[in-house]
């Protein structure tokens, strides 16, 4: 019988639980919660969206110094455990609606959001075995890594309100290619790409 064992790491100001079953906090992603609460200062009123939130870090920590709302989706229930339990150690529970399921089932018709945060696993499904560390749920994008990227895109173009922004995690500049060239002629545009070493951070924003 295989024995479960909590971790705790810190998250920018945050203390956040995980085990092995879910991805590892990576702590150069709260450059993404960073971004995330910079635009929320600036942008429109309204609550904030994460897509594949895992244990939540990402969207707790950039809601974590304002008063947002903030809606997390993931389809693995483990994930959404620890999401819930995340947010009530940060003491914003109330503030927090954690939907476990699939990004493109969970948000109802006619809700907006003043941001998307999106983290989909962008991994190119032939290179999942270098991680084997981490679950495939988490890892796996398909064959180009971007299958989920794209259903986050998509939500993403049906629930940001006017003047609303999308920022999205992915890995390569190849993916980067393709998200502007899926975009070409939107009503989504990237306005801007912040590169880390492990992974990249792209700016859509509903013009
Ligand atoms: C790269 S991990 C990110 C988790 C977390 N944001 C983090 O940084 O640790 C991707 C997450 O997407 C979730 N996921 C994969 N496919 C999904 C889908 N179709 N709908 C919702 N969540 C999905 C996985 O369960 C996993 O938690």
């Amino acid at each position: 019988m295989s024995t479960v064992s909590t971790e705790a790491m810190e998250f920018g100001r945050l203390t956040i639980a995980f085990d092995d079953r879910v991805l590892r906090p990576r702590p150069w992603t709260a450059a993404q919660s960073d971004w995330a609460a910079e635009i929320l200062a600036a942008g429109p009123a309204g609550r904030v969206l994460e897509l594949c939130s895992g244990a939540g870090q990402i969207g707790l920590l950039a809601i974590a110094d304002n008063d947002r709302e903030l809606v997390c989706v993931d389809l693995d229930p483990v994930a959404c455990d620890y999401a819930r339990r995340n947010a009530a150690a940060a003491g914003v529970a109330e503030r927090v609606e954690i939907r476990e399921g699939r990004i493109d089932e969970m948000v109802r018709d006619r809700e907006r959001f003043a941001v998307v945060i999106a983290d989909p696993p962008w991994v190119r499904r032939t290179e999942t075995g270098r991680y084997p560390e981490d679950p495939l749920l988490a890892i796996d994008g398909g064959d180009d890594g971007m299958d989920i990227a794209w259903d986050c895109i998509d939500t993403a173009r049906l629930h940001l309100m006017p003047a609303g922004s999308l920022l999205l995690q992915i890995g390569t500049v190849e993916q980067v290619d393709a998200v502007r060239e899926r975009l070409r002629g939107d009503d989504l545009a990237v306005t801007e790409v912040r590169w880390h070493e492990r992974g990249v951070l792209v700016r859509i924003d509903r013009l």
